[in-house]
C-alpha cells in the first residue's frame, strides 16, 4: 500500500515540474548530490577520495517537450566536459526518457548516439538506465543500435521483470548493472512477490557473475551482499570482473566498508532541480527513508 502510493506520487507530473522550482525539498539533500555540476563534482571528489567511483546522473524524466530533451542533452554533455576537466573517477548514467524517448524514438536516438561519442572520446563509459516496462524494448534497441558503432556503453537489468533471464544471456557481453527493480509493474510482466525478486535477483547475479562481462551488484541489501561475497570467494572470481553499487546517501558506512574491504565499488550520484520522482521512488522502496525528511526538516 505504502510502497504504491508512494510510486502514484513519483508519477504525478504537476508535482513533478512543480518541485523543480522549490529546491531541494522535503530531505531529498541527503539523497541528491546538490542541483548543480560544480555542487555534484565536489560530492564526486570527496568520494573518489574514499577509493570509490561515480556515475553521475542528470536528474530528469518525464519529458515531453524537444527544447527540454534537448537541453538535458547539453546538460549531460557539459557533465561529460566536467569529468575530463576535473579528471574524476566516474562514468555517467542516462535515463532514456530525459532525452526524448518519449518524445520520437529517432530523436532521442540522436541525442543518446551525440552523448555515447562524446563521452568515447574520454574513454568514459555511459550507462542506460531501466525505467519502466513500456520503454524496456525500446531502450534495447537504442542499445542495440548504437553498440553497433561504440562499446562504452552497457545498462541495466531488472530482476523483477520474467525476460529478465533472456535479456541477461542476450546482454552477457556488456557491462551490466543488476537491480531488482523500482516501478510498479504489472503481473503479466513481473515477479510482485519479494522472496520470487530476491531469488531471481540472485540467480541473474551468479550468472552474469559466471559467463558476463563486467557486474554491477546494485543494491543495499546486506544479505544480497554477503551471498555475492561468498560466491565470488566459492568461484575464484576475481574482483576486477565486478563492483557493487549504491545509491548516494544510503548505508554510507557500509559504502566506505566494501570499499575499505578491496572490493570496486560505486556510488550513483543524482543531481539537478528535477529531483521529484526520483526521491518518491526512494520513499516507496523503503518507507523508513522518511526519517531523511524528518531529520531534514528538523535540522533546519
Ligand atoms: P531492498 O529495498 O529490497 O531492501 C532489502 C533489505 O536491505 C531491507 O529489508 C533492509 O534490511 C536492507 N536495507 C535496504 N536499504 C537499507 C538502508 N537504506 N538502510 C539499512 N538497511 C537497508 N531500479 C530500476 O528499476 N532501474 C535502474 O536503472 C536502477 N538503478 C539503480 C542503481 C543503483 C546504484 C541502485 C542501488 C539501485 C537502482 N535501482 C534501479 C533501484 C533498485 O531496482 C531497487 O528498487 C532499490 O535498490 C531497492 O532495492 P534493494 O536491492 O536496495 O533492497
Amino acid at each position: 500500500m505504502t510502497r504504491d502510493f508512494f510510486i502514484h506520487l513519483s508519477e504525478n507530473k504537476v508535482l513533478n515540474s512543480g518541485a523543480k522550482r522549490w529546491g531541494l525539498k522535503l530531505g531529498a539533500k541527503s539523497v541528491v548530490a546538490g542541483t548543480n555540476i560544480e555542487e555534484m563534482i565536489e560530492s564526486v571528489k570527496e568520494l573518489n577520495a574514499q577509493g570509490i567511483s561515480c556515475t553521475i546522473d542528470n536528474l530528469g524524466e518525464f519529458v515531453y517537450q524537444k527544447e527540454e530533451a534537448l537541453a538535458a542533452k547539453e546538460q549531460i554533455l557539459a557533465v561529460i566536459e566536467a569529468i575530463h576537466t576535473n579528471q574524476v573517477d566516474a562514468h555517467i548514467s542516462i535515463k532514456p526518457t530525459q532525452i526524448g524517448l518519449d518524445i520520437d524514438y529517432n530523436f532521442c536516438l540522436e541525442n543518446l548516439s551525440e552523448i555515447v561519442s562524446a563521452a568515447d572520446r574520454y574513454d568514459i563509459f555511459i550507462n542506460v538506465d531501466m525505467e519502466n516496462y513500456s520503454h524496456l524494448q525500446p531502450s534495447f534497441d537504442l542499445i542495440d543500435e548504437i553498440s553497433n558503432k561504440y562499446s562504452n556503453i552497457g545498462t541495466v537489468i531488472q530482476a523483477y521483470f520474467f525476460r529478465a533471464e533472456e535479456d541477461i544471456q542476450k546482454y552477457k557481453d556488456y557491462r551490466l548493472r543488476l537491480v531488482k527493480g523500482a516501478y510498479k509493474e504489472s503481473e503479466q510482466v513481473a515477479f510482485q512477490d519479494k522472496q520470487d525478486i530476491d531469488q531471481n535477483f540472485i540467480r541473474l547475479i551468479e550468472y552474469h557473475l559466471l559467463h558476463g562481462k563486467f557486474t554491477s551488484i546494485a543494491t543495499h541489501d546486506h544479505t544480497i551482499i554477503n551471498h555475492v561475497k561468498q560466491f565470488v570467494k566459492d568461484n575464484n572470481i576475481p574482483y576486477d570482473k565486478f563492483e557493487f553499487q549504491m545509491l548516494y546517501g544510503f548505508r554510507k558506512e557500509m559504502q566506505q566498508q566494501l570499499a575499505k574491504e578491496g572490493y570496486n565499488f560505486t556510488t550513483y550520484i543524482p543531481f539537478g532541480t528535477d529531483w521529484y520522482g526520483y526521491f518518491m521512488r526512494r520513499l516507496a522502496e523503503r518507507p523508513q527513508n522518511l526519517n531523511l525528511v524528518a531529520k531534514q526538516v528538523f535540522n533546519k
